[in-house]
Protein backbone atom coordinates (compact mmCIF):
# COMPACT_ATOMS: atom_id res chain seq x y z
CA UNK A 1 0.00 0.00 0.00
CA UNK A 2 1.13 3.40 -1.03
CA UNK A 3 0.01 6.79 -1.07
CA UNK A 4 0.59 9.09 -3.78
CA UNK A 5 0.82 12.85 -3.78
CA UNK A 6 -0.04 14.05 -7.01
CA UNK A 7 0.14 17.09 -8.75
CA UNK A 8 -3.05 17.81 -10.66
CA UNK A 9 -1.36 20.70 -12.20
CA UNK A 10 -3.74 23.92 -12.84
CA UNK A 11 -6.36 22.64 -14.59
CA UNK A 12 -6.71 21.93 -17.78
CA UNK A 13 -6.10 17.87 -17.75
CA UNK A 14 -4.13 18.21 -20.55
CA UNK A 15 -1.18 19.78 -18.47
CA UNK A 16 -1.50 16.14 -16.44
CA UNK A 17 2.08 14.43 -15.86
CA UNK A 18 1.07 11.22 -17.59
CA UNK A 19 2.29 9.62 -14.52
CA UNK A 20 -0.46 12.10 -12.60
CA UNK A 21 -3.52 10.71 -14.83
CA UNK A 22 -1.99 6.98 -14.92
CA UNK A 23 -2.41 7.00 -11.04
CA UNK A 24 -5.87 8.94 -11.65
CA UNK A 25 -7.43 6.21 -13.98
CA UNK A 26 -5.84 2.95 -11.46
CA UNK A 27 -6.67 4.73 -8.30
CA UNK A 28 -9.27 2.88 -5.96
CA UNK A 29 -9.14 5.86 -3.66
CA UNK A 30 -8.79 9.85 -4.03
CA UNK A 31 -9.06 12.08 -1.40
CA UNK A 32 -8.76 15.48 -3.56
CA UNK A 33 -8.88 19.19 -3.00
CA UNK A 34 -12.31 19.88 -4.14
CA UNK A 35 -11.99 23.55 -4.17
CA UNK A 36 -8.96 24.08 -6.59
CA UNK A 37 -9.24 21.18 -8.61
CA UNK A 38 -11.11 21.06 -11.70
CA UNK A 39 -14.28 18.95 -12.54
CA UNK A 40 -12.37 17.92 -15.00
CA UNK A 41 -9.83 15.91 -13.59
CA UNK A 42 -11.98 14.39 -10.94
CA UNK A 43 -13.96 12.71 -13.71
CA UNK A 44 -10.44 10.66 -14.88
CA UNK A 45 -11.11 8.66 -11.75
CA UNK A 46 -13.11 5.49 -12.62
CA UNK A 47 -17.26 5.67 -11.32
CA UNK A 48 -16.13 3.08 -8.71
CA UNK A 49 -13.09 5.23 -6.90
CA UNK A 50 -13.38 6.33 -3.48
CA UNK A 51 -13.92 9.85 -3.82
CA UNK A 52 -12.82 12.13 -0.76
CA UNK A 53 -13.54 16.13 -1.15
CA UNK A 54 -10.66 17.11 1.46
CA UNK A 55 -12.45 20.83 1.48
CA UNK A 56 -14.67 19.55 4.28
CA UNK A 57 -12.11 17.18 6.10
CA UNK A 58 -9.51 18.05 8.68
CA UNK A 59 -6.17 16.87 8.92
CA UNK A 60 -6.95 13.91 11.27
CA UNK A 61 -9.87 12.77 9.33
CA UNK A 62 -7.29 12.72 6.06
CA UNK A 63 -5.07 10.77 8.35
CA UNK A 64 -8.47 8.39 9.12
CA UNK A 65 -9.46 7.74 5.16
CA UNK A 66 -5.91 6.81 4.25
CA UNK A 67 -5.45 4.54 7.51
CA UNK A 68 -9.06 2.88 6.36
CA UNK A 69 -7.14 2.35 2.99
CA UNK A 70 -4.19 0.95 4.69
CA UNK A 71 -6.66 -1.59 6.60
CA UNK A 72 -7.55 -3.01 2.83
CA UNK A 73 -4.58 -2.25 1.20
CA UNK A 74 -5.52 0.08 -1.14
CA UNK A 75 -3.36 2.73 -3.32
CA UNK A 76 -4.60 6.21 -2.11
CA UNK A 77 -3.64 9.14 -4.24
CA UNK A 78 -4.11 12.60 -2.23
CA UNK A 79 -4.29 14.59 -5.05
CA UNK A 80 -3.41 18.44 -5.33
CA UNK A 81 -3.74 21.14 -6.97
CA UNK A 82 -0.13 22.69 -9.37
CA UNK A 83 2.84 21.71 -7.61
CA UNK A 84 2.25 19.82 -4.79
CA UNK A 85 5.81 21.57 -3.18
CA UNK A 86 3.91 24.84 -3.15
CA UNK A 87 1.45 25.60 -1.02
CA UNK A 88 -0.32 21.60 -0.42
CA UNK A 89 0.54 21.32 3.31
CA UNK A 90 1.85 17.84 1.92
CA UNK A 91 4.70 18.33 4.66
CA UNK A 92 2.46 18.35 7.33
CA UNK A 93 0.32 14.85 5.96
CA UNK A 94 3.70 13.34 5.55
CA UNK A 95 4.76 13.61 9.19
CA UNK A 96 1.38 12.16 10.60
CA UNK A 97 2.34 9.14 8.11
CA UNK A 98 5.59 8.39 9.15
CA UNK A 99 5.11 7.17 12.61
CA UNK A 100 2.70 4.33 11.03
CA UNK A 101 5.76 3.55 8.69
CA UNK A 102 3.58 4.24 5.27
CA UNK A 103 5.10 4.27 2.16
CA UNK A 104 4.67 7.58 0.33
CA UNK A 105 5.61 9.22 -3.46
CA UNK A 106 5.63 12.50 -4.34
CA UNK A 107 4.48 13.29 -8.27
CA UNK A 108 5.25 16.79 -9.33
CA UNK A 109 2.58 18.73 -11.54
CA UNK A 110 2.45 22.55 -13.43
CA UNK A 111 2.28 24.78 -10.84
CA UNK A 112 -0.53 27.57 -11.42
CA UNK A 113 2.50 30.27 -11.83
CA UNK A 114 3.74 28.83 -14.76
CA UNK A 115 0.04 28.43 -15.93
CA UNK A 116 -0.36 31.92 -16.04
CA UNK A 117 3.09 32.95 -17.27
CA UNK A 118 1.82 31.03 -19.71
CA UNK A 119 -1.46 32.57 -20.59
CA UNK A 120 0.11 35.65 -20.04
CA UNK A 121 2.92 34.56 -22.64
CA UNK A 122 5.48 36.33 -19.94
CA UNK A 123 9.22 34.99 -19.78
CA UNK A 124 9.40 35.28 -16.23
CA UNK A 125 13.30 35.43 -15.92
CA UNK A 126 14.01 38.60 -18.61
CA UNK A 127 17.83 38.69 -18.84
CA UNK A 128 18.92 42.24 -16.97
CA UNK A 129 15.38 43.13 -16.22
CA UNK A 130 15.00 40.02 -13.78
CA UNK A 131 16.72 36.76 -13.37
CA UNK A 132 14.59 36.09 -10.07
CA UNK A 133 11.50 34.56 -9.38
CA UNK A 134 9.79 35.12 -6.23
CA UNK A 135 6.38 33.14 -5.14
CA UNK A 136 5.08 34.13 -2.11
CA UNK A 137 1.82 34.76 -0.51
CA UNK A 138 0.44 37.76 1.56
CA UNK A 139 -0.36 36.72 5.23
CA UNK A 140 -3.59 34.96 5.73
CA UNK A 141 -4.71 32.15 8.48
CA UNK A 142 -1.23 31.25 7.85
CA UNK A 143 1.07 33.95 9.39
CA UNK A 144 4.44 35.41 7.18
CA UNK A 145 7.84 34.82 8.50
CA UNK A 146 9.15 37.82 9.52
CA UNK A 147 11.98 38.40 7.38
CA UNK A 148 9.59 37.20 3.70
CA UNK A 149 8.09 40.91 4.09
CA UNK A 150 6.56 41.46 0.08
CA UNK A 151 8.53 44.94 1.07
CA UNK A 152 11.89 42.79 1.64
CA UNK A 153 11.16 41.03 -1.96
CA UNK A 154 10.59 44.45 -3.77
CA UNK A 155 13.61 45.53 -2.54
CA UNK A 156 15.18 42.87 -4.97
CA UNK A 157 13.12 43.85 -8.29
CA UNK A 158 12.49 40.08 -8.68
CA UNK A 159 10.12 39.03 -10.56
CA UNK A 160 6.91 38.60 -8.17
CA UNK A 161 4.70 35.44 -8.39
CA UNK A 162 1.48 36.10 -5.54
CA UNK A 163 -0.27 32.88 -4.74
CA UNK A 164 -3.37 33.33 -2.27
CA UNK A 165 -3.56 37.10 -2.95
CA UNK A 166 -6.33 37.76 -4.98
CA UNK A 167 -8.84 39.17 -2.34
CA UNK A 168 -6.02 41.68 -1.43
CA UNK A 169 -4.49 43.23 -4.64
CA UNK A 170 -5.26 46.77 -3.80
CA UNK A 171 -2.94 46.89 -0.73
CA UNK A 172 -0.34 44.63 -2.22
CA UNK A 173 -0.30 46.95 -5.92
CA UNK A 174 0.16 49.81 -3.60
CA UNK A 175 2.92 48.71 -1.55
CA UNK A 176 4.89 47.41 -4.58
CA UNK A 177 4.49 51.15 -6.57
CA UNK A 178 7.40 52.22 -4.03
CA UNK A 179 9.70 49.91 -5.72
CA UNK A 180 8.85 48.98 -8.88
CA UNK A 181 6.85 52.26 -10.44
CA UNK A 182 3.27 52.85 -11.12
CA UNK A 183 3.95 51.73 -15.03
CA UNK A 184 5.32 48.40 -13.88
CA UNK A 185 3.45 45.64 -15.55
CA UNK A 186 1.32 43.28 -13.30
CA UNK A 187 -1.16 40.94 -14.23
CA UNK A 188 -4.06 38.66 -12.98
CA UNK A 189 -5.30 35.46 -13.95
CA UNK A 190 -8.00 33.45 -12.64
CA UNK A 191 -8.01 30.08 -12.96
CA UNK A 192 -5.27 29.73 -15.70
CA UNK A 193 -5.99 26.87 -18.07
CA UNK A 194 -9.37 25.73 -17.16
CA UNK A 195 -11.95 26.91 -19.63
CA UNK A 196 -12.93 30.10 -17.53
CA UNK A 197 -9.65 31.54 -17.11
CA UNK A 198 -9.73 35.15 -17.11
CA UNK A 199 -6.65 37.22 -17.90
CA UNK A 200 -6.59 40.47 -16.57
CA UNK A 201 -3.44 43.00 -17.86
CA UNK A 202 -2.25 46.10 -16.67
CA UNK A 203 0.06 48.42 -14.55
CA UNK A 204 0.40 48.50 -10.51
CA UNK A 205 -1.28 51.79 -10.76
CA UNK A 206 -4.37 50.37 -12.38
CA UNK A 207 -4.79 46.88 -12.08
CA UNK A 208 -6.35 45.95 -8.68
CA UNK A 209 -8.86 48.26 -10.10
CA UNK A 210 -9.56 45.91 -13.10
CA UNK A 211 -9.23 43.17 -11.08
CA UNK A 212 -12.02 44.04 -9.35
CA UNK A 213 -13.91 44.94 -12.30
CA UNK A 214 -13.22 41.40 -13.62
CA UNK A 215 -14.90 40.12 -10.36
CA UNK A 216 -11.98 38.36 -9.39
CA UNK A 217 -11.06 37.36 -5.93
CA UNK A 218 -9.98 34.27 -5.61
CA UNK A 219 -7.69 31.27 -7.21
CA UNK A 220 -6.02 33.85 -9.42
CA UNK A 221 -2.59 34.48 -9.57
CA UNK A 222 -0.94 37.96 -9.19
CA UNK A 223 2.17 38.75 -11.48
CA UNK A 224 4.45 41.35 -11.40
CA UNK A 225 7.31 41.82 -13.52
CA UNK A 226 9.70 45.19 -13.97
CA UNK A 227 9.25 47.14 -17.52
CA UNK A 228 11.42 46.27 -20.10
CA UNK A 229 12.69 44.28 -22.91
CA UNK A 230 16.14 43.72 -21.46
CA UNK A 231 19.72 42.20 -23.12
CA UNK A 232 19.54 39.60 -24.63
CA UNK A 233 20.90 36.47 -23.05
CA UNK A 234 24.04 34.66 -24.15
CA UNK A 235 22.52 31.95 -25.03
CA UNK A 236 21.87 32.16 -28.48
CA UNK A 237 24.24 35.65 -28.56
CA UNK A 238 25.83 34.62 -32.55
CA UNK A 239 29.36 36.14 -31.27
CA UNK A 240 29.25 33.43 -28.15
CA UNK A 241 30.48 30.22 -28.11
CA UNK A 242 29.60 27.39 -26.03
CA UNK A 243 29.87 23.40 -25.79
CA UNK A 244 27.13 22.80 -28.17
CA UNK A 245 27.38 25.58 -30.58
CA UNK A 246 30.89 27.39 -32.29
CA UNK A 247 30.73 31.30 -32.56
CA UNK A 248 29.52 32.61 -36.09
CA UNK A 249 31.93 33.85 -38.65
C1 LIG B 1 -3.26 26.35 -1.92
S1 LIG B 1 -2.50 27.21 -3.23
C2 LIG B 1 -1.95 25.85 -4.18
C3 LIG B 1 -0.88 26.18 -5.19
C4 LIG B 1 -0.51 24.98 -6.06
N1 LIG B 1 0.14 23.96 -5.27
C5 LIG B 1 0.33 25.33 -7.27
O1 LIG B 1 1.48 24.90 -7.37
O2 LIG B 1 -0.17 26.03 -8.14
C6 LIG B 1 -3.88 27.83 -4.06
C7 LIG B 1 -3.57 29.13 -4.79
O3 LIG B 1 -2.88 28.81 -5.98
C8 LIG B 1 -3.30 29.68 -7.00
N2 LIG B 1 -3.94 28.87 -8.05
C9 LIG B 1 -4.20 27.54 -8.04
N3 LIG B 1 -4.70 27.14 -9.22
C10 LIG B 1 -4.77 28.26 -9.99
C11 LIG B 1 -5.16 28.50 -11.33
N4 LIG B 1 -5.59 27.52 -12.13
N5 LIG B 1 -5.09 29.78 -11.81
C12 LIG B 1 -4.63 30.78 -11.03
N6 LIG B 1 -4.23 30.60 -9.77
C13 LIG B 1 -4.29 29.37 -9.25
C14 LIG B 1 -4.24 30.70 -6.39
O4 LIG B 1 -3.47 31.79 -5.95
C15 LIG B 1 -4.79 29.92 -5.22
O5 LIG B 1 -5.25 30.79 -4.22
Amino acid sequence: MKVFFVGAGPGDPDLLTRKAERLLRECPVCIYAGSLISPAIVQLLRPEAEKHDSAKLSLPQVIDLILGARSRDLDVVRLHTGDPSIYSAIGEQIAELEPYGIDYEVVPGVSAFQAAAAALGWELTVPEVAQSIVLTRIPGRTPMPAAESLRRFAETGATLCLFLSAHAIEAHARTLIGYYGQDCPAAVVYHASWRDELIVRGTLADIAEKARGAGITKTALFLVRREGHGGRSRLYDPGFEHGYRKREA
